[in-house]
């Protein structure tokens, strides 16, 4: 097994990654114009009804005393769009394929109440449905991602949630829409057809999907016929190739948008470990389970490619991150985790995997932007803190949209009891006004890291740095200590004539700006 990891770190699309133990780490960016752009989408969220993801976190009712619009915090909101949050998935999970939409329209007092199945079994009042969503949205200036129900719902459902969201003329559901206070109909793009299908969305083999996905794509029009929907199917269990090959194999290109990949950093789904008392074992566990990401995209990559050699079908990652038992004490349905310096280190270093491979990978949602897994933002009644994931995605917001520099290079080692990871990761871009961005991962618990980089032929002279790091892997950011770990600047480089001579901390995430 670890022989076959490091064999694949060797060949990417656009970095080759080999192993040396080095004492400094040559960092080559190429400047290539047939580099792809890389996708805002990649830097999304996720956004279930499972805890207090949205009840409790981002939706606290207009009638609550902490400050709201329309029942949203106020303060999640101006987090959130300081991260420039691109895109936000929404109601599951597997929360999705429980999930009837019309229940969640119309006056608030005459909705029908559910039974949350997956989590924690809590009564579901549906006092958040499609227009609390989609209006939050608006105010966050992101756009929506809404995934449908295929595992209980019905074809025709979904083809009216399409219409009643998206069509201006008049219809029966853009009349129900403007009977229910929304004229102007929000045009959602992305729409994913079922979650999980292979689990909680239906438990359906990959052949049994293909063909669910390829009916309940035909009655998914885009009503105003402007090519505006973005069909999104149930991607694999993380390295279940077969899915994407079946999926490839038996859906026509003209109806498959994207497909959705899973996958969690775990240690052992049995034994998660603790999200702040973990041992140096555990973290490289973690960081293992996290690294595979590389492997995935390569691999579904290349299925893909053979069915898609032109790149229009998307990869998306939409449920990424790490794992880790409930904090204690917490409802064990709720998913309520810590996050320390552990999450930041994998965040930087996935993120990486993902603009790296940005000719293929064009979406990809954080798992869970408040209060549940790897959250960005978590919440204590009135009190809100950022996390040091939220920190990363903020300091690496730079790449969104901006053109890919490949790097190569050849990363040292991290061994911890005779198991081996690359220790340093590594990707670049170049912005729409020429600035130049490099964000440098140390993985390794223990070390620092030397690394140089040739930036003379890149047409910026002058260099910053952010850094985020921390006395201890597992500090975080606690709601006495809010600000523990912030980015701050970055001194550890020197701009020799052109070559960056830059000494990384041991689990430390930073990025460097050329202008
Ligand atoms: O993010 C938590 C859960 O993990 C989602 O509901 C499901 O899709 C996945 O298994």
């Amino acid at each position: 097994m670890k022989k076959t990891f490091l064999i694949l770190f060797v060949f990417t699309f656009c970095n080759q990654i080999t192993f040396a133990q080095k004492e400094t780490t040559i960092v080559t960016l190429k400047n290539d114009d047939k580099a792809p752009v890389i996708n805002k989408n990649i830097y999304g969220h996720f956004a279930e009804h499972l805890g207090r993801c949205i009840y409790g976190g981002f939706f606290v009712g207009d009638t609550s005393k902490i400050p709201n619009t329309k029942g949203v915090r106020n303060d999640i909101i101006a987090a959130l769009k300081d991260l420039k949050i691109p895109n936000l998935r929404w109601p599951g999970g597997c929360f999705a394929d429980t999930y009837h939409w019309k229940d969640g329209i119309g006056p608030q007092e005459q909705r029908p109440t559910i039974v949350n199945k997956w989590w924690g079994g809590v009564t579901e009042d549906n006092s958040f449905g499609t227009h609390d969503f989609l209006n939050m949205c608006e105010l966050l200036e992101t756009e929506p991602y809404l995934s449908g129900n295929v595992g209980s719902g019905t074809v025709q459902e979904l083809a009216d949630w399409v219409q009643y969201t998206n069509f201006s003329g008049k219809s029966p559901m853009s009349d129900l829409r403007k009977k229910n206070g929304r004229t102007e109909p929000w045009k959602v793009k992305f729409w994913g057809i079922g979650n999980e299908a292979w689990g909680c969305g239906g438990n359906m083999t990959a052949e049994y999907y293909a063909g669910e996905y390829r009916k309940f794509a035909t009655f998914m029009s885009d009503w105003e016929n402007t090519g505006g929907i973005t069909r999104i199917a149930s991607g694999s269990n993380s390295g279940d190739y077969n899915w994407t090959e079946v999926l490839m194999k038996n859906i026509p290109l003209n109806m498959l948008g994207g497909i959705g990949v899973h996958h969690y950093a775990v240690i052992n789904w049995n034994k998660k470990g603790d999200g702040v008392d973990f041992t140096e074992e555990q973290y490289f566990k973690t960081m293992q389970s996290a690294l595979k990401m590389e492997e995935l995209v390569t691999k579904h990559g290349a299925i893909m490619d053979k069915y898609d050699p032109e790149k229009k079908v998307a990869m998306l990652v939409d449920e990424w991150g790490g794992w880790y038992e409930v904090e204690k004490g917490t409802n064990p349905g709720f998913l309520y985790q810590q996050n320390t310096m552990r999450d930041a280190v994998l965040a930087g270093a996935t993120l990486n995997i993902f603009n790296n491979h940005a000719d293929r990978v064009r979406m990809a949602n954080l798992a869970q932007c408040v209060n549940v897994l790897q959250a960005v933002i978590l919440t204590d009644k009135a009190k809100m803190i950022t996390t040091p994931t939220y920190h990363v995605m903020k300091i690496y917001a730079v790449h969104q949209d901006a053109k890919l520099l490949p790097v190569s290079f050849q990363s040292p080692l991290y061994t911890v009891n005779g198991e081996t990871l690359p220790a340093v990761s590594a990707s670049a871009s170049k912005d729409k006004n020429g600035a130049i961005h490099i964000s440098l991962v140390n993985v390794d618990a223990k070390n620092k890291n030397k690394i140089e980089i040739d930036v003379k032929d890149l047409g910026v002279k002058n260099f910053t740095g952010t850094i985020i790091t921390s006395a201890k892997l597992q500090d975080y950011n606690s709601f006495d200590t809010p600000n523990k770990i912030v980015p701050t600047a970055f001194k550890g480089f020197e701009n020799k004539k052109g070559k960056l001579e830059i000494t990384i901390p041991p689990f430390s995430v930073v990025v460097l700006e050329g202008k």
